[in-house]
């Protein structure tokens, strides 16, 4: 099955990518899987048998993504299936070439987390003329509908659980003190950032308008919480600054809403070297990454939100696999797969832009000092070797 790409199409993509051709389709592994400075058409889907699934993560340096990318594999693998993973470094022109040099090599299928949710459309205009479905991992692909599935955790509801903690650790409730707080968001460029800030936001909002809550550095809207590339830096930086121009002398901070674990690690290293103040401060954070474990045991983070990876990567195989053998999944795919986890069917929510995208919704778990031996522990998530440190078995 070959398909010609429109060239004024390839000269477009040129401008931001380096397409590469492979003819000899003589690769098996990832060091084969080559790039040529070559410019071709697409010859898409091998006509040997084999199945070729191309995964398209955003970066290594954050332990979820390896998970992610080390799931997925075997899985497909298991399942018969050829693979060539790719991280993109969080850049996003790698992450359009790690595509389209798939496509090239004749990927069946394209499982992808974006780095930028929009930035990608033009890529999958040459997975659309090449047939192959694609899923959104995680995060949403956007201004497109060349997108099959979405599959991801209940997005908003990770914020909803970082506010929910907040309210409950400040007893905002139960007390008529005003409590001080400041907001770490994520990058922009990733549609869930957004999500998390609206359920977070939406769930102190009241607080915020009935004066508990304050923010002395006035910074509340998205962008100007926002993290690029949710880098532990760049939070850390923030909100150094923050601290050192609103909380001289003895102004009290009382919460640091962060939306992920690597933004909670700038803000903690942040609280330790620029925050006079001695009180707790409660941190929030998502993904529980081992060193995030250690700081919500010993209490400079207050919380985590838990997302099983396995079962994201569970469904996306699931899916993935339906999808090769040219099934259109809808809400019976749950039933008939009988996991032994919770996933929701969604198809009003994950509009991005173009279409709304079906989506599968897995749940988040909050994660507190309290629980963290039960529901990470017992539950197998995480284990302690013989020296007693910590390792994510997830
Ligand atoms: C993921 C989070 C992750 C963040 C930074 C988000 O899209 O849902 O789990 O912490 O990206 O990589």
């Amino acid at each position: 099955m070959k398909k010609v790409i429109p060239v004024i199409l390839l000269i477009a993509l040129l401008a931001t990518c380096v397409f590469v051709s492979v003819k000899n389709k003589n690769y098996n592994t990832d060091e084969e899987f080559t790039q040529r400075p070559e410019l071709a058409v697409v010859d898409n889907h091998s006509d040997d048998g084999r199945i070729i699934v191309g995964i398209s993560m955003p970066d290594r340096l954050l332990e979820r993504w390896n998970h992610d990318g080390t799931y997925l594999r075997a899985q497909f693998e298991k399942n018969g299936c050829e693979v060539f993973l790719r991280y993109a470094n969080n850049l996003i022109d790698t992450q359009m070439n790690d595509i389209l040099t798939m496509i090239d090599n004749g990927a069946d299928l394209l499982v992808i987390a974006a780095v930028d949710g929009a930035a990608i459309t033009p890529v999958l205009e040459i997975a659309r003329s090449s047939n192959v479905p694609v899923i959104a991992y995680d995060r949403l692909i956007m201004d497109t509908d060349v997108v099959n599935y979405y599959v991801s955790f209940d997005n908003y509801k990770v914020g909803v659980l970082q506010a929910e903690y907040l309210i409950d650790a400040l007893r905002l409730n139960h007390s008529a003190r005003t409590r001080n707080i400041e907001f770490v968001t994520g990058d922009p460029v990733d549609n869930n950032a957004r999500y998390f800030y609206n359920g977070a936001m939406d769930t102190l909002r009241p607080y915020l308008e009935n004066g508990k809550l304050k923010v002395l550095s006035g910074q509340t809207s998205f962008y100007e919480t926002s993290t690029s590339q949710w880098s532990t830096d760049l939070s850390q930086q923030r909100l150094q600054i923050i601290l050192n121009s609103y909380y001289p002398n003895n102004a009290r901070l009382d919460a640091v809403l962060c939306a992920n674990d690597s933004t909670a690690l700038g803000a903690v290293r942040a609280l330790e070297s620029d925050y006079n103040g001695s009180n707790t401060v409660y941190v929030t954070g998502q993904d529980c990454d081992v060193a995030n474990v250690y700081n919500i045991i010993d209490g400079s983070q207050g919380m985590s939100v838990f997302k099983a990876l396995q079962q994201e990567s569970v469904v996306t195989v699931a899916l993935g696999l339906s999808l090769l053998e040219g099934n259109t999944p809808g809400e019976d795919f749950i039933s008939q797969s009988n996991w032994a986890f919770n996933c929701s069917y969604n198809t009003t929510d994950y509009f991005n832009g173009t279409k709304i995208v079906t989506s599968y919704l897995l749940e988040p778990i909050p994660i507190t000092s309290k629980n963290i031996e039960k529901e990470l522990f017992d539950n197998g998530y995480y284990r302690r070797n013989s020296a007693g440190l910590i390792y994510s078995a997830k």
